[in-house]
């Protein structure tokens, strides 16, 4: 079966090509994105549509073009229905619309974050992990149990990944200002002292962020210190929660995905924390660790193979749900 991804829940606007025939990640026949980056400041929700809009058709021809096939051999289209923002979210259904009308294939909505979990588990081989989804918008710790993926734990306030670059802005650096945070914290060993707030099973970074941006201010404090800091209290309070899900639920994978798994210094002290708890950690490829389409694509096949009735959606009723949650979602593909 060959399916056809599209992804537009946030910056992105991404559309891969898969052959479900293939193993593993050899599926993914193609996963072109073109990413939407604001000139300064976060993501503007209107030029992130226009964006979407502009591109939309090139990134489709070049994902069937890279791919070696045309429309005519799609036989399911998948799209991200949710959540994001709304604006987003509309150009990529209204687009996977009407590629089903046009080819009168299948559609089925796949649940954005649903799929970064299911790439994650393609990619590594693991079977059944503690996920720690950090990306700009999402900061929770998910696990599968009795038919649906729950939350164990989550942000009470602001994604680990918007408060990076929420203080990337406070210093001047462009969105997205993960990586630059990432770079001047490898200069530094320096730790400062700064409010850890975990609360239960869930974490809360908007009061480290008001205390980082105070001693930014202050001018008393290297700015390579402040991130090497940033780094050491939010990754540390993520994984404790993680662990402590891992114990609870007595499962020994560890999987980190969403923008944040690419950060090295969290890759590092992922590892030593799943080495410590015999157990593995496991973070995607770069290529599906951030927003795609071939994860939308994977994850559509697999609902549609594991129960079309219920999965796939009338064309003229298709919607997006900006704020679907993961635990809202009936899974039907994992016994
Ligand atoms: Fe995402």
């Amino acid at each position: 079966m060959i399916t056809l991804g599209i992804e537009t829940t946030a910056h992105t606007y991404g559309t891969a090509v898969l052959d479900s025939r293939k193993k593993g990640l050899k599926q993914v026949l193609s996963n072109v994105r073109d990413m939407y980056r604001p000139e300064k400041g976060g993501i503007n929700p209107f030029d992130a549509r226009d964006h979407h809009l502009r591109v939309k058709e090139k990134v489709l021809d070049d994902a069937l073009l890279s791919a070696g096939v045309t429309l005519k051999d799609i036989d399911l289209i998948t799209f991200s229905q949710a959540p994001g923002l709304p604006f987003s979210l509309k150009v990529g259904c209204e687009h996977a619309k009407q590629l089903a009308l046009q080819t009168k294939k299948p559609l089925v909505g796949v649940n954005h974050c649903i799929a970064h979990l299911e790439i994650g588990k393609l990619s590594s081989g693991m079977k059944d992990p503690v996920f720690l989804f950090i990306s700009g918008a999402n900061t929770q710790v998910i696990s599968y149990a009795a038919g649906r993926y729950r939350i164990f734990g989550e942000t009470l306030d602001i994604g680990l990944g918007n408060f990076i670059d929420s203080f990337a802005r406070v210093a001047g650096i462009p969105f997205p200002g993960g990586p630059k945070i990432s770079e001047l914290a490898s200069k530094s060993k320096n730790l400062i002292e700064l409010p850890y707030t975990v609360k239960g099973m869930d974490v809360a970074f908007s009061g480290l962020l008001t205390n980082l941006r105070n001693k930014y201010e202050s001018k008393k404090y290297k700015l390579e210190d402040l991130a090497f800091s940033l780094q050491e209290y939010a990754f540390a309070m993520v994984l404790e929660v993680a662990e402590r899900a891992m114990a609870h639920l007595h499962k020994k994978e560890l999987m980190a995905i969403g923008g944040v798994a690419s950060n090295t210094r969290f890759r590092g002290m992922a590892t030593i924390l799943a080495k410590e708890r015999r157990g593995k950690f496991s973070s995607p490829p770069q290529e599906f660790v951030v927003d795609n389409a071939a994860m939308i694509a994977y994850t559509g096949a697999i609902m549609y193979k594991a129960d079309k009735n219920k999965y796939v959606i009338n064309p003229h009723d298709a919607n997006f749900l900006p704020k679907q949650r993961t635990d809202d979602v009936e899974i039907r593909w994992i016994k």
